[in-house]
């Protein structure tokens, strides 16, 4: 998998640092869309990661910087578990923001899936081929998380969706927890004007310097994928995934 394309690190002391350069960047980008376009969309990520980001975007001094009525929301996967279930990506992302911020239910758009994920991939299709109508489906701002295995979103290595060049939406069996997933594909999320990478924790270390080295690793990396064509990528990065002696090897 080849990392092509430009790419920003920044480096936060710690989690809630890059926290709140997440929320910051949330911010700014939604005023740029809104004046642009009068509207912001964003891919939200799963995971434990953005947690704190999520939080801090539903609390003063984030929330009233968001015109939230302009906000749609969407997400990068979604694990095929009910809402309530703790490993929800929707549950998560709503328990811990978006029920706390004054934005309209219909533009908060949930993977929703239990059961028939090619039903539920079509359908999701559907749905984001609607909203961008007859525009390049490009979302504003897309945040992704990165697996040790190198995985982003549920684009896992070794899976037949990282060579999905037509379907902007699809479906797998991640093999570790067994869960029928849904994922957005490279395809659609190098349409992003702008991926916003959040990395956290010294157990990222070494498969972040293999994402993010120049060099082509042996194996296919997922996240190496993710290089937006006409957009910009930031890793924000703690100092703890990313330790200063990464630096010299990959800039
Ligand atoms: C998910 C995410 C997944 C996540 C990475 C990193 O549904 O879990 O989409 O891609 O971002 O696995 O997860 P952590 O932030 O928990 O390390």
């Amino acid at each position: 998998m080849e990392r092509r394309g430009s790419f920003v690190i920044k480096v936060c002391s710690d989690l809630e640092s890059l926290a709140q350069a997440a929320a910051e960047i949330f911010v700014e980008q939604s005023k740029i869309a809104i004046i642009q376009s009068k509207r912001f969309s964003v891919v939200l990520s799963g995971g434990n990661t953005p947690l704190r980001t999520y939080e801090l975007l539903g609390k003063e001094p984030y929330r009233s910087q968001v015109d939230w009525s302009r906000v749609y929301i969407f997400w990068g996967d979604e694990r095929c578990v009910p809402p309530s279930d703790a490993r929800s990506n929707y549950g998560m992302a709503y328990r811990s923001f978006l029920s706390h911020v004054p934005i309209p239910t219909h533009q908060i758009h949930p993977i929703l899936c239990t059961r028939d994920p090619e039903k539920v991939a079509t359908q999701y299709q559907t749905l984001l081929t609607e909203y961008f109508a007859s525009l390049i489906p490009s979302f504003d701002l897309v945040f992704l998380g990165l697996g040790k295995d190198g995985h982003t979103a549920s684009l896992f290595p070794d899976s037949s969706a990282l060579n999905e060049k037509v379907r902007w939406v699809t479906h797998v069996q991640n093999a570790a927890d067994n869960f029928a997933r849904i994922t957005l594909t490279s395809q659609l999320l190098n349409q992003a004007q702008l991926v916003v990478f959040l990395v956290t924790g010294q157990e990222k270390a070494v498969i972040l310097k293999e994402v993010l080295a120049p060099i082509e690793p042996s194996h296919p990396l997922p996240a190496r994928s993710i290089h937006p064509i006409d957009g910009k990528v930031i890793w924000l990065v703690d100092s703890s995934a990313y330790p200063s002696s990464l630096s010299a090897i990959t800039n």
